[in-house]
């Protein structure tokens, strides 16, 4: 069942695909579609610019782990006991071990880094549109996959003032994969929201948290930062849909993460999920709650203080100084600090495609990077597949984190 809100918006949408000219739509054509990876697939080593990629990495660097047996995508399994984990590993998933340079809470008190994974997707527009009734900036962790089918909806959370971060191109356990295949993973996401939005991201999430040290400093090589979430703030809200948790559990463990507040020395960050209609219908109310209780919410740029929330923000600022006009993406402009989401006009809550995003600084010294998707036009298509992530790796990980403590 598709919600009413985007039932409505569906039909703005085509409305006002008849009556505007130029730049259509919602989704890329299948055209634009096949520069990229297969949807929710490992890409292929073979292409050139994972060659590339690979290339640029300085694999003296690179800690030599083994990689974790798992039936990927899913989250590894994780050996029975310490011992099983390698020995410096620093493996998140499954010794709950935290590297120094991992951004885990906002330092300061109160603080709220607000954050939703595995979007966009077609509900995605409702939680914004919460976000901004609430006055608020999250982060979105985005995957790569889904960005091909919502590149409007990608648009629409940076022209309102969110930030993005990565969440990889197909949701696969990193720990799981060799090391081409975390480049692959990272890059091809960075890419494709590099070329809708003009955007260069710096902060990602590993899938799952599935993190260790192998995939930290190849994440670091990329100008990563490596953000998890707080012990005891996972909604996990990613169970509703899976039938494994209701709605009154997932306020309830979250009344009770509230209640510890006193107790904590700095901020938290919370982790949600933008994917499912289930996770945003609760995400709503978390938000009221976690507000009345005295949290400030923001994205992670803003928590951990970050003027320049992408790779490129310095480079975005000094075009759009030289060019004197206002860029179509804004927020890269703006230091982390600046005021949020400022009111909208109708045609903003409408995520199309406009012509502006077309103007969208060009930033890439690559030249196979250097137009927009946006810049090329969108054409809108109808379906869009979602996937279910496999919901049994946070378990696994609690009960192994037990198990091993
Ligand atoms: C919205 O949030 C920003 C940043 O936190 C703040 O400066 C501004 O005053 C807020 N606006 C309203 C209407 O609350
Ligand atoms: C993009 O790259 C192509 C091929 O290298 C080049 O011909 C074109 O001028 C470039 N366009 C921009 C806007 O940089
Ligand atoms: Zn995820």
């Amino acid at each position: 069942m598709r919600p009413i809100p985007i039932v409505s918006m569906t039909l703005v949408m085509a409305i006002a695909s008849i009556l505007m000219p130029g730049p259509a739509l919602a989704e890329m054509s299948k055209k634009q579609q096949a520069q990229y990876p297969e949807k929710d697939e490992l890409p292929d080593l073979n292409h050139p610019l994972v060659k590339k990629w690979v290339a640029e990495i300085d694999w003296s660097k690179v800690p030599k782990l083994p990689k974790a047996k798992a039936k990927i995508p899913d989250c590894p399994d994780c050996p029975k006991g310490k011992k099983g984990v390698p020995k410096d590993a620093c493996w998140w998933t499954c010794d709950g071990c935290v590297a120094p340079d991992d951004i885990e809470v906002c330092p300061r008190e109160k603080a709220w880094g607000l954050t939703y994974d595995d979007g966009p997707s077609e509900d995605t527009p409702r939680l914004l549109k919460k976000l901004h009734q609430a006055n608020v900036t999250s982060t979105f962790f985005v995957v790569g996959s889904r960005v091909l089918e919502y590149p409007e909806t990608l648009l629409q959370q940076v022209k309102e003032g969110h930030h993005i971060g990565l969440h990889t191109w197909s949701h696969a356990g990193m720990t799981s994969l060799t090391n081409e295949q975390i480049v692959a993973e990272i890059k091809w996401a960075e890419k494709v929201v590099f070329d809708v939005t003009g955007l260069r991201t710096k902060y990602w999430r590993p899938p799952y948290g599935d993190v260790d040290n192998r995939v930290r400093e190849i994440a670091r090589q990329l100008g990563y930062k490596t953000v998890i979430w707080t012990k005891e703030w996972d909604s996990n809200d990613w169970q509703i849909p899976d039938k494994t948790i209701t709605n009154k559990e997932v306020f309830r463990n979250f009344k009770w993460a509230l209640s510890t507040i006193p107790k904590l020395k700095g901020g938290v960050i919370t982790l949600e999920h933008d994917l499912f209609t289930q996770t945003v219908n609760v995400a709503g109310p978390l938000l009221d709650m976690g507000m009345k209780k005295g949290l400030e919410p923001m994205d992670i740029a803003r928590c951990v203080n970050d003027p320049e929330p992408y790779q490129n923000s310095a480079l975005l600022s000094q075009k759009k100084e030289a060019a004197k006009k206002p860029a179509a993406v804004k927020p890269a402009a703006k230091p982390a600090a600046a005021p949020a989401a400022k009111p909208l006009t109708p045609q903003a809550q409408t995520p199309l495609v406009t012509p502006k995003a077309a103007s969208v600084p060009k930033t890439d010294d690559d030249e196979a990077e250097n137009e927009t998707i946006a810049a090329k036009g969108i054409k809108k298509s109808g379906t869009a597949s979602q996937l279910a992530w496999s919901a049994t790796c946070l378990a696994i990980v609690a009960v192994s984190a037990l198990l091993s403590l």
